[in-house]
């Protein structure tokens, strides 16, 4: 880890931007994680991911899709997205990772969807793969950490762990869709809450119509998730 984080450009990429933390969890909903790296594929911003064994499960239930322990091809043949975007995957097992260290600078991470495995995890500061790592560490660096959890309804001790992440600084959100901009599809519901994920963090987007904005979206990255 020492000698990757020795060079602090390093961390760059080549066009110039800090990598965005993703992770996706085991929850209902890995097509919002799978939409989210669609769209920063789309505008080059390099992004690190990390997938919970549970989310390849949830990924086969609710997609069909079978990703091995190399997720990355996989994903990146049903995104249909070339090898060349600025992509790069993590074994949640590698503690020597560059998303493991705080020198290893970021523009945030992201938990989209997060389990309530892994909120309880990141909120009582286990560190027992590499997802809640980084989610310490983005923590630690006073970096946005944004937890998009997905269940109903919650119970006491999920709802404490919200708090004390809120409390910690993380920006918690739920998987809840709006419909005053007026949906038209799955598609549009999905990238209502990718949208305001990516608000979150300073990402432009166009992905929904916004409360008093009269037209519809003039961007709309292909959706292919
Ligand atoms: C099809 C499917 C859907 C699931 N949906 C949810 C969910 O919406 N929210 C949740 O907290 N857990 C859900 N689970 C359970 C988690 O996957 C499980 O708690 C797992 O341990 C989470 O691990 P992770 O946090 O490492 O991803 C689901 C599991 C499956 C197989």
């Amino acid at each position: 880890m020492a000698s990757e984080d020795a060079n602090s450009n390093s961390h760059l990429d080549q066009s110039g931007q800090l990598p965005f933390v993703v992770a996706i969890t085991g929850a209902s909903g890995a097509i919002y994680g799978m939409r989210l790296v669609q769209f920063l594929m789309e505008v080059n911003q390099p992004v690190d991911l990390l997938m919970s064994k549970a989310a390849l499960r949830v990924v086969k239930e609710e997609h069909d899709l079978v990703f091995g322990e190399d997720f990355k091809a996989g994903l990146l043949k049903h995104l249909e997205l070339p090898d060349t975007v600025p992509l790069r995957t993590h074994s949640l097992t590698d503690y020597g990772a560059s998303v493991a260290s705080g020198s290893y600078r970021t523009r945030g991470m992201a938990v989209v969807p997060c389990s309530l495995g892994t909120l309880g995890a990141i909120a009582s500061g286990l560190t027992e793969n590499l997802i809640h790592r980084a989610a310490a560490v983005t923590l630690k660096e006073r970096r946005t950490l944004l937890i998009l959890v997905r269940e109903m309804p919650f119970g006491l001790i999920q709802l404490r762990n919200m708090v004390t992440l809120s409390e910690a600084g993380a920006v918690v959100a739920c998987a809840s869709p709006g419909f005053y901009h007026r949906p038209q599809s799955v598609d549009d519901q999905i990238d209502f809450v990718v949208g305001r994920v990516l608000d979150q963090f300073g990402f432009d987007n166009r992905l929904f119509k916004r409360w008093k904005e009269d037209s519809r979206p003039i961007y709309q990255a292909s959706k292919k998730s």
